[in-house]
């Protein structure tokens, strides 16, 4: 049985455990201390060496990435922090910023000095002034105490921090869009290769990363590398928020082991609600082929999801139970991702609008049999065709919902209309 490890979320019941006190309190900065008195090499090395893996959906090693930053530039190198979220069902990062932004601070700190780099930014969402204002408090604490700015707690390393908010545009959190976002332009995704590690933020080496991926690198330094290695699985190393909601009793976030079942994380959080049972799930967001009942014991790790026919994504569970009509589920995220498609490329501006039209009759029940094989060859022509990763996104939980629903599809063209729309009506006289 997998436990919770409250590592990042340790101090989250505490009344102040956004304030700089109350993170010291907790014995926030002291692997700041330690960091300064220790090679930027060893650092990259310690994050190689713990495994740590890309906490904003894609996985990749962080370690790595920062490991292909060219060893000599003419240009400055740039730390930029991925607080864009905003995919349906992600709901980490958030909150990670409004009960402890200290830790990210702190990381942001240890993490700019390991790649030798003095700027680093946070690139927010416009949306959430809340999480806004509490950042640039704790940023402006950061300084305050010579955590950030010139000769940094006397080791002569400098860094400047920026608090950036964004306009609310989901496809800024592709980490090339919200490069150009942050350079002042419309937020577009760039051709990659060159990757950011090479040519990002005004052409320079830019590492960028989540925000809960930069939050663990405190412990790591904090702890050691073996620590945080013997957590999780075999190739998905360490813990990890998992964000549950929806029809589950106690919704929330839940900081365990990479490697736990969604059976365990419901045992910790009630269950499904009273008198209802589990119809169908996301893994990692709204992006991510759905699962149902059959898939409560998938260890959730990168592999075994990946396994299993969907993603881990950013470990965001929506829970949905029998009440839930699938169609309706499907048309709302598709809807989503109509709106929030960039237009650049053919494939995903064309291809999400008509997913929207289509899934709109078909969950009024006039649709027919066909449509659904004309669904499936509309998601052919969007998945791998697609500029970026939120076309490829926007298929998943139409194909995933027609393989595992596709008698529930039929039921609104038989039926006419949503049979759940009629169960309610039953219901409600
Ligand atoms: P990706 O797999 O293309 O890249 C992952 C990271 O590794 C990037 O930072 C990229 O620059 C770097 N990288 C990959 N190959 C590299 C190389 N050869 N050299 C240097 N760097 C390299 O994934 P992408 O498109 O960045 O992200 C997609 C993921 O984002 C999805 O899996 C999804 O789960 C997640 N996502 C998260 C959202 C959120 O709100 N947190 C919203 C939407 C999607
Ligand atoms: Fe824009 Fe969608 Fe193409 Fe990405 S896949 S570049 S969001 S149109």
């Amino acid at each position: 049985m997998t436990t919770l490890t409250p590592i990042l979320t340790r101090n989250w019941d505490q009344e102040d455990s956004f304030t700089r006190a109350g993170y010291e309190r907790a014995g926030g900065y002291t692997s700041l201390r330690k960091a300064l008195t220790m090679e930027p090499d060893a650092i990259v090395q310690a994050v190689k060496d713990s495994g740590l893996r890309g906490r904003g959906g894609a996985g990749f090693p962080t370690g790595m990435k920062w490991g292909f930053l060219p060893p000599s530039s003419p240009n400055p190198r740039y730390l930029v922090v991925n607080a864009d979220e905003s995919e349906p069902g992600t709901c980490k990062d958030i909150p990670l910023m409004m009960a402890n932004p200290h830790v990210l601070v702190e990381g942001i700190i240890i993490s700019s000095f390991a790649i030798r780099s003095n700027h680093a930014f946070i690139y927010v969402r416009g949306e959430v002034l809340h999480v806004i204002r509490r950042l640039q408090q704790a940023v402006a604490e950061a300084y305050e105490a010579g955590y950030l700015g010139r000769d940094i707690l006397g080791s002569g390393y400098d860094l400047e921090l920026v608090v950036h908010t964004g306009a609310g545009a989901y496809i800024c959190g592709e980490e090339t869009a919200l490069l150009d976002s942050l350079e002042g332009y419309r937020g577009q995704p760039r051709l990659k290769p060159p990757f950011p590690a090479v040519a990002g933020l005004y052409g320079g080496p830019t590492v960028i990363n989540n925000v809960e991926s930069i939050a663990s690198v405190p412990s790591i330094v904090e702890n050691g590398a073996d620590w945080f290695a013997a957590m999780g699985t075999e190739k998905s190393q360490g813990y990890g928020i998992f964000s549950l909601s929806g029809h589950v009793t106690r919704p929330g976030q839940y900081e365990a082991p990479l490697g736990i079942t969604l059976r365990e994380l419901l045992d910790m959080a009630g269950g499904i609600r009273d008198g209802h049972r589990l119809k169908f799930w996301t893994p990692g967001g709204s992006s991510t082929p759905i699962f149902t009942d059959q898939h409560l014991d998938v260890p959730l790790d990168f592999e075994s999801v990946g396994a299993a026919g969907s993603m881990l994504g950013t470990r965001a569970l929506q829970i949905f139970d029998e009440t839930t009509c699938v169609v309706r589920a499907v048309l709302r995220w598709s809807e989503f991702y109509a709106h929030e498609s960039c237009g650049k490329c053919t494939p995903c501006r064309e291809g999400t609008y008509w997913y929207k039209q289509m899934l709109k009759r078909l969950e009024a029940g006039q649709g027919e049999e066909k449509d659904l094989e004309t669904l499936l060859d509309l998601s052919d022509n969007i998945l791998g065709r697609s500029f970026c990763a939120l076309g490829d996104g926007a298929t998943s939980p139409v194909v995933s919902s027609i393989k595992l629903f596709r008698e529930e599809y039929l039921q609104h063209f038989e039926q006419g209309g949503c049979p759940f729309d009629k169960a309610a009506s039953t219901l409600w006289g």
